[in-house]
């Protein structure tokens, strides 16, 4: 079959890879219809986060079951299905306690209760990497997917592909950093990050009742799709945090914002100087943004990590995050904990998902695809790859 493998930084190819095939009873392989690219695949292909070996990636995608196993008894050849993108067995510690990200089961060679830097990781995730499993992922014609009796949801019919494919991750994972935000109605909401996953948290906020949403980004068009998409307000981040600190805290009676959402990452727009820090400190991309969070949030506000951050950090500002008495929450978003009621939404149409995709291509055009999405050009916001066209 045909998929998107990444072989090195800025290296991914439309190869001819095996096809997959059942391996345990409890797996399902699907036909792939739609796929997208995340923020979190543009981590692998910078090499930000490293994989050593050629891997299919994608942990975006949907599909219509092509085969079940043999102990999958609740959905069958035909079903039309979105995909969670944590590998989650259903049953450990972690599962059952809606922490689908942290799975026992699902990564064993690498799994641990420490979260080092590269051994002791979480639950494995679809198409990311050998640390987090080493499953290969979605952004292909078919996928293995493990445990498909407990993650895929069945879809109606009436709804197209676009509409429910975003269930997968970038809704729940916008949803989840509202709902660690404790938004319950009448906050200011204010996010760093105007990609995918930072509109969606901007509609999450609205759903819950937010008074105010306000988003952050160095790129007008991010700003422009965001307000369109979601209706929040926005704000340019042109020299640094200051500024940008300053407009929230002017909205807020001089507080700050009840909640700051980190939706960018350690890969945020950088000068040459941050970027010689990082070589200095032995350390990955870099904080800043995070840091702008704890300096626009109020005190008592919460800061929901939801941009990637891989190691550690020096000059961490503990002392501003107690002095405030920040709450910081933070990790891979439990998708399925919050995936059956998004789903209900889309289907009551109270929120519209699809209209941030701004390209849609065949997944032979994902070299092209990625390069685009990385670079910000032509005004990419999300990519959807179609398998079969
Ligand atoms: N926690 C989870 O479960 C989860 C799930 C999906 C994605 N993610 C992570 O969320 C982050 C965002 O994902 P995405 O798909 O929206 O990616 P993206 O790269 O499209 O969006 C990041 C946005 O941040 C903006 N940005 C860069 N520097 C900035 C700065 N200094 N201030 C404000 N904005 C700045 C960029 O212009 C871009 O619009 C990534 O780190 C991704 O890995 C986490
Ligand atoms: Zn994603
Ligand atoms: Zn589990």
């Amino acid at each position: 079959m045909k998929a998107a493998v990444i072989h090195g930084p800025r290296t991914v190819t439309y190869d001819t890879v095996d096809d997959p095939k059942i391996e345990e009873s409890r797996d399902i392989i699907l036909k792939v219809t739609s796929t997208a690219i995340c923020g979190s695949d543009l981590h692998i292909y910078s090499g930000g986060i490293p994989q050593p070996r050629p891997m299919t990636l994608g942990h975006e995608f949907m599909g219509i079951v092509e085969e079940v196993g043999s102990s999958v008894k609740n959905l069958q050849r035909g079903d039309r299905v979105v995909v969670p993108f944590p590998v989650a067995c259903g049953t450990c510690f972690f599962c059952n306690h809606d922490l689908p990200g942290h799975c026992e089961n699902s990564n064993p060679d690498n799994y641990g209760p420490e979260g080092g830097l590269l051994t002791q990781k979480g639950g494995a995730l679809f198409g990311y990497t050998d640390l987090y499993g080493g499953y290969d992922g979605g952004q292909a014609e078919y996928v293995r997917v493990p445990y498909g009796d407990y993650g895929p949801r069945k879809v109606p019919d009436n709804l197209t592909d676009e509409q429910v494919l975003f269930l997968t991750d970038i809704f729940p994972t916008g949803y989840s950093g509202v709902d660690w935000g404790e938004v319950k109605g009448g906050e200011t909401v204010a996010i760093f990050g105007a990609g995918p996953v930072g509109i969606m948290a901007a509609k999450s906020a609205f759903l819950r009742g937010a008074a105010r949403v306000v988003i952050v980004d160095t790129l007008q068009y991010r700003l422009d799709k965001a307000a369109s998409s979601s209706g929040c307000e926005t704000i340019l981040w042109e020299d640094g945090a200051k500024g940008v600190v300053e407009q929230i805290r002017a909205m807020t009676n001089g507080r700050g914002a009840d909640v700051c959402i980190d939706a960018v990452g350690f890969e945020p727009d950088r000068g040459l100087i941050d970027r010689v820090k990082t070589v200095i400190n032995f350390e990955k991309g870099s904080t800043k943004v995070l840091e702008a969070c704890f300096s626009a949030v109020r005190r008592g506000g919460i800061v929901p990590i939801l941009g990637v951050y891989p190691g550690p950090y020096d000059n961490f500002p503990v002392g501003q995050i107690f002095d405030k008495g920040i709450i910081v929450k933070s990790g891979q978003a439990p998708a399925h904990k919050h995936i059956d009621l998004l789903l209900k939404y889309v289907i009551e149409g109270r929120v519209e998902l699809d209209d941030i995709i701004t390209h849609r291509l065949p997944l032979s055009q994902v070299a092209h695809a990625y390069d685009i999405f990385k670079k910000k050009e032509d005004n990419c916001v999300k990519v959807v790859l179609n398998p079969w066209a």
